[in-house]
């Protein structure tokens, strides 16, 4: 039976039953429930309000019933039933007297009937209606707002009947039981079913490979697609316990994870750096759909890429939208697009880089009918806002600069995309290479150059990797460290190709690069005018204007767009975005219309966002080779951001020692490339100057400390890119700050090599907070270098496993100035014990180990605690979360009954009973220094508080004594008091969340104010 309190415990189901399927399922609950008459027409018209969030509404109608005691609630929980259910309940034609007395009240209790049954007839009945004079032409527009589904304009009909005192009830009642029963309200129309073949059809086969590179190489996706990381954003910063781990979850799970920012929206947000592999994600996601594997929820899938969608110049509506730019219905378009209005929530739409969208998002202009047209930005806007198909799922893909706080408010889920683990590049080589023993050799490889490694954790970097397998192989060691040398070993790689098929891999010789110079440069052009214009999709004229022609295009660097706009010729684009990035660098670098003083530009410290030019004047021309200086340089402040940091980075990396000599052998004049080396050094000096210069100063009492802005990643990955050792010196030597915080920054391995590329040039020790980043094993390979001018570093959430960690323990023990290691939220285990045994063990000034959140067991405990029994200097040890238990609390407690200097202790959630208890209450007897122990969310119960309270009778150093949710009742409490009287030193016992009467709290906190209750 459902009781109030029942139906109050599954409130929150009961909200989220209510708001998962679309408006129209909450809307035909309430025609159940009026039909039952557990709603009155007052409550109905508080509950049906337009615009109102469904949450709201789903909430207030469970208010709503609740108030209309337990009967209210057994309906509303039928009601659902009923909406839910597939097919229809057979009606009660007995019941349905056309002619009845009371037309109104014999509608309003056959309302769900009459929906089912008006819903595809509204517009002739409605005719009818008018032509007889119940309804004014007024009243008719209003119900036919193109806004309302047909339901809904049903509904309005009837809800207009129960008003009108002129028949119109009696008429309806007569009318509409001469209308056909239509067996569900799901597809029933061949023109939709012809259509949903025809959309699925065409995503499959634009989904099917992996096209975007030359011909040479079509890849089949489902053969090559290999797992990525996905995380969930969830809100951080907040008070209470520490936050969980940001949670991985599979592609599989993306509409179905609750941890929503807000719930009444419809835009799931995938966020990614370049080449991370959203663009693929959703090629999957639709390849799934339409191979009929996953996401069948969705009748329909419309895939755009933003990069497309902007070159849409004419206003279109969402009918154009979806007809003319995705998939056209061959018949019966008005039928399928009332279909697709009338059932929003069996709608998928994917917007693909939302980054390469040269509108900025905003929510000022309203646009809410599906068959209006308006610009292209304007309709996107609407439709991530869900006032256009609002409840039809969308899926966004974009870069994390492209994301403003404004766009983040019509988000109901943000996801982060992490690229590969590191058993995630190892799938990738093996189903790439398939012949025997060559993706062993790869790995092996990969293994034994970190950096290299470090870079694959970005697909796109292991596509390449796998792309020049053959030259890797054979160069042997001094395998690429940066990215230019990656992307200038593929660059040899395809030239070499382009100039003989079979050649063997020589290196990229002078005279190679000489022969193509003017095919790179005209790439080069072309590719530094689509950044500066936020073009990456290029027509003929635009190719004819920089210049490039058949011969340029064959060398396979610039490929067919996949989903072109359909009417124009199909336009070219670069393999990827980074590519284009790196032939403007290129460009740069070596065109001798670029002066040197106008790549002052790519290393300045400009805020995402600055870029008005290209905001408003989108097509800028190119205007031949013999370019403007000024115009370079105007390309250049108008180029996105994050596209310019890339520049900026590659032509760091081209202008190095390492790769001038290369360079020069191209161009006649060393001199010029002098000086464009001279001028980035500069730039880049300054910049990172000015950026040290901005830190506030310290806090008194507090170390100064740095939280650094997203471009000193970029400005540490472009010194990184030069490899020169005395321009990092030169860098870090006005900096001087005790705590480097660069948290949520997206620092990835390659991110980790060049900071600690600069960083170990520090003269002091800092505290490197790195807290919420994608660090991963080998990231923390890459860190080593600077552990020597670390005291504390802070890896939390950063998916660290024991293999990482025994690697950074390995050099901890020779780094004095390392005394604090914190690393909540990982993937350590029993396996990384020994090390850190090792490390306290060995080190005596080691001051903090936090190991939170991890899966260490009482196994790992008991060998932590050898090493705690040789170490005399640690104070803080943090195992919140962790499973140690009963054994491993006595372990611990063991070691510790003489530990000399350990302050904090955290057992929090390690399902410790009174067995652990007893041992920790001996451990209190002898020792002599801890201050503080937290042994929240265990298993006390009495016995254990009972043990402890024992243990308090004869110690002397403890001031808080952390309790809570652990099972206590009055008699454990009892007993705490009594042992309470004999001990003054302590100052807190926190007891909260245990299962005391009302009374009982009363009458604790009385005797002891001591007792947080
Ligand atoms: N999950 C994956 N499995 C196999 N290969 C992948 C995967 N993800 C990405 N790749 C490879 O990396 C390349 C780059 O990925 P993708 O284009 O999807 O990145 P992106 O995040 O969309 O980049 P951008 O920000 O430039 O749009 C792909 O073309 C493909 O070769
Ligand atoms: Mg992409």
């Amino acid at each position: 039976m459902c009781t109030q309190e029942a139906f109050r415990a599954q409130r929150s189901q009961l909200v989220g039953l209510l708001v998962s399927g679309s408006l129209e399922g909450f809307e035909s609950v309430l025609d159940w429930l009026l039909s039952w008459e557990v709603l009155s027409w007052e409550d109905y018209e508080g509950l049906s309000l337009l615009g109102q969030p469904l949450s709201h509404l789903a909430r207030r109608l469970l208010d709503t019933v609740w108030n209309k005691g337990a009967w209210g609630c057994e309906q509303l929980i039928a009601a659902v039933q009923e909406a839910r259910a597939e097919s229809p309940p057979p009606e009660q034609h007995g019941h349905w007297d056309p002619h009845s007395p009371h037309p109104t009240r014999d509608l309003q209790c056959h309302r769900p009937a009459m929906v089912r049954r008006l819903y595809s007839h509204v517009e002739g009945v409605l005719d009818l209606a008018r032509v007889q004079g119940f309804i004014s032409p007024y009243e008719c527009d209003e119900i036919r707002l193109p806004i309302l589904t047909s339901s809904q304009r049903a509904r309005r009909l009837l809800d207009l009947a129960t008003v009108k005192a002129n028949g119109l009830a009696a008429f309806l009642l007569q009318h509409v039981r001469e209308l056909p029963v239509p067996l569900t309200l799901s597809v029933q129309d061949a023109a939709c079913k012809k259509y949903m073949s025809k959309l699925r059809t065409t995503v499959l086969a634009q989904s099917r490979f992996l096209s975007s590179y030359d011909g040479s190489e079509n890849l089949c996706l489902e053969e090559i697609y290999t797992e990525n990381v996905l995380e969930i954003r969830t809100e951080v910063g907040m008070a209470g316990p520490p936050p969980k781990s940001a949670a991985t979850l599979g592609l599989e799970e993306l509409f179905s994870t609750r941890s929503h920012l807000n719930e009444d929206a419809d835009t799931v947000l995938v966020v990614g750096e370049a080449g991370s592999g959203k663009s693929t994600l959703l090629q999957r996601l639709h390849l799934l759909w339409a191979a009929g594997q996953d996401f069948q929820e969705f009748l329909f899938v419309f895939p755009f890429s933003c990069r497309q969608l902007q070159r849409v110049a004419k206003l279109l509506s969402v009918r154009t939208l979806l007809f003319e730019h995705c998939c056209w219905p061959d018949v019966g378009q008005q039928d399928v697009f009332q279909f697709l209005l009338d059932h929003p929530d069996r709608v998928l739409l994917t917007f693909d880089g939302f980054d390469e969208f040269r509108f900025r998002f905003t929510d000022h202009e309203r646009h809410c009918s599906p068959t209006e047209p308006t610009s292209v930005q304007n309709l996107l806007f609407n439709l991530l806002q869900g006032n256009l198909l609002k409840n039809a799922r969308k899926v966004l893909s974009s870069r994390p600069d492209a994301v403003s706080p404004l766009l983040r408010k019509y988000v109901r889920v943000e996801l982060r995309l992490r690229g590969f683990s590191e058993a995630g590049i190892e799938l990738f080589l093996r189903r790439r290479h398939r012949e025997p023993g060559l993706a062993d050799r790869l790995v092996r490889l990969l293994r034994a150059a970190s950096t290299l490694h470090g870079l694959c954790q970005l697909p796109v970097f292991a596509w390449m990797v796998s792309r020049c397998h053959r030259e890797l192989l054979l160069q042997g060691g001094g395998s690429p460290k940066t990215t230019t040398d990656l992307y200038l070993l593929i660059l040899r790689h395809f030239l070499l190709h382009a100039a003989l098929p079979d050649a063997a891999p020589r290196g990229l010789g002078p005279g190679l690069l000489r022969g193509r110079l003017p095919t790179l440069l005209h790439l080069g052009l072309l590719a530094l005018w689509g950044l500066g214009s936020s073009c990456y999709v290029f027509s003929d004229g635009q190719l004819r204007a920089a210049q490039v022609d058949g011969e340029d295009i064959s060398l396979g660097f610039l490929v067919r767009a996949k989903a072109a706009v359909p009417g124009s010729a199909p336009p070219l684009e670069f393999l990827h975005v980074t590519f284009q990035c790196f032939f403007a660098a290129f460009y740069l670098a070596l065109s001798a219309d670029v002066k040197p003083s106008s790549l002052r530009h790519l290393f300045s410290c400009r805020q995402s966002g600055g870029r008005p030019l290209a905001r408003l004047l989108p097509t800028l021309c190119v205007r031949g080779s013999r370019r403007q200086e000024s115009s370079v340089e105007a390309l250049l402040r108008e180029a996105e951001l994050h596209n310019l940091q890339m520049t900026a980075a590659f032509l760091a990396g081209l202008l190095s020692r390492e790769h001038r000599g290369l360079l020069a052998e191209c161009q006649a004049s060393e001199k010029a490339l002098l000086r464009r080396h001279a001028c980035a050094r500069r730039c880049l000096a300054r910049s990172l100057h000015k950026h040290f210069h901005s830190i506030p100063p310290a806090l008194p009492g507090e170390a100064k400390s740095m939280h650094a802005l997203p471009s000193f990643v970029w400005l540490i990955r472009s010194l990184y890119e030069m490899q020169e050792e005395r321009l990092a010196q030169r860098a870090v030597r006005g900096l001087n700050v005790g705590h480097l915080k660069l948290t949520f920054c997206g620092m990835g391995a390659a991110e980790c090599a060049a900071l600690a590329f600069v960083l170990r040039h520090l003269r002091r020790p800092v505290a490197l907070q790195l807290d919420h980043n994608s660090v991963g094993d080998i990231g923390v390979e890459q860190l080593l270098p600077c552990l020597g001018v670390c005291k504390a570093l802070y890896l939390r959430d950063n998916n660290i496993s024991d293999r990482g960690l025994c690697k950074l323990v390995e050099h901890a023990l020779r780094c004095e100035e390392l005394q604090k290691l914190a690393l909540f939220n990982n993937k350590l285990t029993d396996g990384c014990a020994k090390a850190l045994a090792t490390l306290l063990g060995s080190r005596q000034n080691f001051l903090a180990l936090r190991l939170g959140n991890n899966h260490i067991t009482a196994e790992g405990a008991q060998v932590l605690a050898q090493g705690l029994r040789a170490n005399t200097s640690l104070q803080f040890l943090g195992f919140w979360g962790n499973k140690v238990g009963d054994k491993g609390a006595q372990a611990l407690a063991e070691a510790l009954g003489g530990h000399q200097s350990l302050r904090w202790l955290s057992l929090v959630g390690n399902s410790i009973g009174s067995v652990g208890a007893r041992a920790l209450a001996l451990m209190l007897e002898k020792n002599v220094a801890l201050e503080e122990l937290c042994l929240e969310e265990n298993r006390l119960q009495d016995e254990g508080v009972c043990s402890l309270a024992e243990g308090l009778k004869r110690n002397s150093s403890l001031k808080v004594l952390k309790l809570s949710n652990n099972g206590v009742t009055y008699l454990g409490a009892e007993v705490l008091l009594q042992a309470l009287e004999k001990n003054d030193t302590i100052l807190e016992v926190w007891l909260r969340g245990n299962t005391f009467l009302p009374e009982e709290m009363e009458e604790l906190s009385h005797r002891d104010s001591r007792l947080l209750l």
